[in-house]
This record gives structure tokens, C-alpha cells and sequence, in this order.
């Protein structure tokens, strides 16, 4: 029988940390790993060792440091990328090593002028080669997602042959449709001889805003270990983003798929992340953007007020936000101001609240937002009209 953990594969601080602008110095790699590994995360990639001393030595610290995540090193397939990784991850409780070569026939020609033959030679000497340093062997096969599915099948069929441990089947383009991307890991899974020794990973791009869609057909569909970023960070559009995928499998429970993630730490970890890394969140973005469990419209507003299930599939609580907020805009309607003036301690009559109304829409058609200030202020122009009963 299957098991119906996927787990979760932290990318931030190497495909994340490719977003230009946005490296980290090894203090602050290291003080997000150790947040990830409380987080529950269950790999985390943390560096190309041999794309720079900084980053072999942010490997390094991160390997002496962390205790219960398997620590990760990217390389190409290179003799040498593979020596330094695994010198970097000498410390690690848990060292993996991650090498691959692409197997697009855009890759093949245009980035190594080979053969299909060449190719799966070089991906299975360098697992062969990483076999010698580390046990755990995740061999990406780059490009994977615009890679022919029988040429695939086979170049994962050698490397398992090789020792790979886990098989990395990239979307790094991020072109496929969740349907055909979740054909491809079903194909694998039936197609590749011993594939059920390993763990199959997803690791798709953000290029067209499926990269989310495409992790969790992947899932389900047989792989169980996605890779992502938090606040979906990385190379051009972002990668899988972490608490997107995680939310997902918590909320939809009859997919029968869990991770353990601690999901009350999610909202922490991503202001963690948006503050040492300088990026900027969209306010509306999935789970952590500021207006994720935020209403604005008076019909929404009067729905949440009654009942916060009305417009919210899932518990602020759980993501680690206090409470949803009720946004007073111009389109809020009379239930949110008498929500918002009780909050600040305003016990509304209907009469004061329909007074109370008139001014506050005088406020919001000049103002974006109507703040507690503003709140305040038409409370006092009301009580010079009729006393109001303070809470
Ligand atoms: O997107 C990609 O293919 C990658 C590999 C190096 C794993 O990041
Ligand atoms: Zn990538």
C-alpha cells in the first residue's frame, strides 16, 4: 500500500534565493533554515555548493545546525559539483545529494549537443559517482516537463538502476497542464521498473500560474514529495508555493494525502522570509497575502459578521493570522460599521446606526479605507446628536 505522507521539500533558500535581488548571506540562511525545520518541513534544499564559497559555507553551517530535516545539495552532473556537495554536507544528520541533467530535446541539443544515449550515460555515471559520498540520491531529470515520457521512463529506470533514491521530475519551464503533468508521473509509475523502491518529487514553475495546480495533480496521481518555496519564490514567475500545497492537502482531506507541516507557523514564516529576503507579497495572494482573510463588500462583510464560514474555506487560526479582518470601504455596508464600532467599544441603537452610516459613507468616497480613527470620529459626531452606549 501506498503511504499518504508527501513531503514537503523546501527550495526557498536555493531556487528561491536564484529571484535577482533577493541572496541571502549565511546568517540569514541560517536562521530561516532552522524556522523551516520547526515549521516540519522534511527537505530542505539549502544551496549549490559549488556555485560559490558562500553558498558551500551556508550548506555547511546549515548541515551542522539542523537536526530533523534531511539537508540537501544541489549539483550538476559533474564530478566535481558532486565532491564539493558532498564535502559541504559532511556535518548533515541527514545529507542528500541532488543531481540531474536536462533531458528535453531542447536541453540535449541545445545545451549539451548530445545523444539521448550520452545523456542518460552522464545522469547515470554522476548518480553512480554521488553514491560513493551519500546513500540518499535525488536524481532531476531538468526539463522534465517538456521531456518525451518514454525517453523519461527510461533515463528514470537507469538511475534507479544507479541509485537514485528519489526521482525529481521538473516542470522548469513551467508549461504543462496539470492534466498532462499528472499523466506523466501516472506514466512513470507504471511504466518504470522498480520505480516503487523511490520517492517521486514534483517541482514545477509558476510561468503560467499552475504551478500549484500541477504539484497537486502530481500527488495525486502517485508522487509524494512536492518541492517548493515559501511565499512561492524563485527563478522568473516563482516555484510551488509551500503553504499553497499544504493548505490544499488539509483542506481537501478526502485526497487522503497529509504532510507534517505545522500549519499555525505558516503566516510567521512568511513574513520571516518577505523580510530577510527584501520581497514584496501581493496583498492578494493564497494563505499569507494581507487580504487573504480580508472583507471588504457589505454582502460579504454581513455573511462573515453571521457566520465566518460564509466566505472563508478556511480558519485564520490555522495558518498562523489572528482573525479575519472586516475592511471598511466604501462598498461595506451598515453590519460592518456596527461590527467595527462595537469592537472599539460603540453599543449602536438602529437610529445612531443609520446616522452613524450617512457620515461613514462621506468618509469612504474620499478615503480608500476607513480606519479605528475614523471610527472614533464619527462616533463623537453622532453622540452630539443622540448619547451612545459605550461597551
Ligand atoms: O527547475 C528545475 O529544473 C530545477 C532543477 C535544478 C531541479 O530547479
Ligand atoms: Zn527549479
Amino acid at each position: 500500500m501506498q503511504d499518504n505522507k508527501v513531503q514537503i521539500f523546501d527550495t526557498t533558500l536555493r531556487d528561491g534565493e536564484q529571484v535577482p535581488g533577493c541572496k541571502l548571506n549565511t546568517k540569514q540562511k541560517l536562521v530561516i533554515a532552522e524556522r523551516l525545520d520547526v515549521l516540519g518541513v522534511d527537505v530542505i534544499e539549502a544551496g549549490f555548493p559549488v556555485s560559490s564559497p558562500g553558498d558551500f559555507e551556508s550548506v555547511n553551517e546549515i548541515s551542522k545546525m539542523v537536526k530533523n530535516a534531511t539537508i540537501c545539495g544541489l549539483t550538476r552532473a559533474v564530478k566535481k559539483d558532486i565532491e564539493i556537495a558532498a564535502k559541504a554536507l559532511k556535518y548533515a544528520v541527514k545529507p542528500r545529494i541532488h543531481t540531474g541533467i536536462g533531458t528535453s530535446p531542447t536541453h540535449i541539443k541545445y545545451k549539451f549537443n548530445a545523444s539521448q544515449d550520452e545523456v542518460i550515460q552522464r545522469a547515470k555515471e554522476a548518480v553512480s559517482y554521488a553514491k560513493n559520498f551519500v546513500d540518499d540520491i535525488e536524481f532531476y531529470a531538468e526539463d522534465a516537463g517538456r521531456t518525451d515520457n518514454v525517453f523519461l521512463a527510461k533515463i528514470c529506470e537507469e538511475v534507479i538502476k544507479s541509485g537514485a533514491t528519489v526521482l525529481n521530475i521538473p516542470d522548469t519551464t513551467g508549461y504543462c497542464l496539470p492534466e498532462e503533468y499528472g499523466a506523466k508521473i501516472k506514466y512513470l509509475k507504471e511504466h518504470v521498473k522498480d520505480i516503487e523502491k523511490v520517492t517521486i518529487s514534483c517541482h514545477c514553475h509558476n510561468d503560467l500560474g499552475l504551478a500549484t495546480a500541477n504539484s497537486i495533480a502530481g500527488v495525486i496521481n502517485g508522487a509524494r514529495q512536492i518541492e517548493c518555496t515559501i511565499n512561492g519564490v524563485g527563478e522568473r514567475a516563482g516555484n510551488t508555493a509551500l503553504e499553497e500545497v499544504v493548505m490544499i492537502l488539509k483542506q481537501h482531506p478526502y485526497l487522503n494525502l497529509h504532510t507534517d507541516i505545522n500549519t499555525k507557523k505558516l503566516y510567521d514564516i512568511s513574513q520571516l522570509v518577505k523580510n530577510e529576503m527584501g520581497i514584496y507579497i501581493q496583498p492578494n495572494k493564497a494563505i499569507v497575502g494581507e487580504n487573504a482573510f480580508a472583507h471588504s463588500s457589505g454582502i460579504h462583510q454581513d455573511g462573515v459578521i453571521k457566520n465566518r464560514e460564509t466566505y472563508e474555506i478556511m480558519n485564520p487560526k490555522d495558518v498562523g493570522v489572528d482573525k479575519s479582518k472586516i475592511v471598511l470601504t466604501a462598498r461595506s455596508g451598515r453590519a460592518a460599521l456596527a461590527y467595527r464600532a462595537k469592537n472599539i467599544g460603540y453599543n449602536l441603537t438602529k437610529i445612531q446606526l443609520d446616522e452613524a452610516y450617512k457620515t461613514f459613507l462621506k468618509f469612504a468616497d474620499k478615503q480608500k479605507k476607513v480606519i479605528d480613527e475614523d471610527v472614533h470620529f464619527i462616533m463623537e459626531q453622532v453622540n452630539k446628536i443622540s448619547k451612545i452606549a459605550t461597551i
